[in-house]
C-alpha cells in the first residue's frame, strides 16, 4: 500500500514503463492509496466558475495525473475519453458518475445509463469501449477533490449536448502545474492593446 501520494507516482509510474497496463492492477493500486490533504493540498486550487484541473505528474505519451476540484454543483459535461483509459478516485467528498451510450444518431436526446456515487477513496475507470460520462458534485454544501489518472493523455475530448446528441471539441487545460497557477490566456485583442 502506498503509504503518501509521492509513493503512489512512483509505483505509477513503475507500472507505466511498460507499453501495456493491467487495468485492476492500476485500480487496485489507487484505491490502496488513503488519500491524506496534506500530500495533495498544494493542487487543491478552486475556482468559482467551475472545476478545474491541477496537473500533478506526468509521463509525456504515458499518462497524467491531475487533482480535480469541484466546488458546489460543479460538473463536467457528457464527454469522452480519446485512446485513454480514465481512473477517477475520491480525494474528498463525494461525486456522481452518470454513464451514457454514444448516441446513435444526431438529434435525439441521450438517455442515462447508469449513475453512482463515487465515495471517499472509492475509484471509478471508464474508457470509451465502456461509453461516455459526466461526473458532477450535486452537493450545495461541499466541494469535492479527486483525483484522475488518464493514460495516453489527449489535449481535447468529444463534449455532446445530452438534448441532440451534437459533438463539440473540447480543448482540456490545466489550472495549474505543480501547485503553481498557468498563466490566463490573453486574447489577440487584449494583446494589442
Ligand atoms: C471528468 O471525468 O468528468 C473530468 C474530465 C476532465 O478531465 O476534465
Amino acid at each position: 500500500m502506498p503509504k503518501d501520494l509521492k509513493e503512489l507516482i512512483q509505483k505509477l509510474r513503475e507500472i507505466f514503463q511498460d507499453d501495456h497496463i493491467n487495468v485492476d492492477e492500476v485500480r487496485e493500486l489507487m484505491e490502496s492509496y488513503r488519500s491524506n490533504p496534506e500530500d495533495w493540498k498544494k493542487y487543491a486550487m478552486f475556482d468559482k466558475q467551475g472545476y478545474t484541473r491541477n496537473l500533478v505528474d506526468e509521463v509525456k505519451g504515458k499518462f497524467n495525473l491531475i487533482v480535480l476540484c469541484w466546488g458546489k454543483g460543479h460538473g463536467s459535461p457528457i464527454h469522452d475519453h480519446s485512446k485513454s483509459d480514465c481512473f477517477m478516485k475520491m480525494l474528498q467528498g463525494e461525486l456522481k458518475e452518470t454513464q451514457f451510450d454514444w448516441p446513435k444518431e444526431e438529434g435525439r436526446e441521450m438517455t442515462e445509463k447508469s449513475h453512482s456515487t463515487l465515495k471517499n477513496n472509492s475509484v471509478a475507470y471508464i474508457h470509451n469501449k465502456i461509453g461516455l460520462h459526466r461526473v458532477e458534485n450535486v452537493s450545495h454544501t461541499e466541494c469535492a477533490v479527486s483525483l484522475h489518472l488518464y493514460s495516453h493523455p489527449a489535449q481535447t475530448c468529444k463534449v455532446f449536448d445530452q438534448c441532440t446528441g451534437h459533438i463539440a471539441e473540447h480543448e482540456l487545460t490545466f489550472w495549474s502545474i505543480d501547485g503553481k497557477r498557468t498563466p490566463k490566456k490573453t486574447t489577440a485583442s487584449k494583446e494589442n492593446n
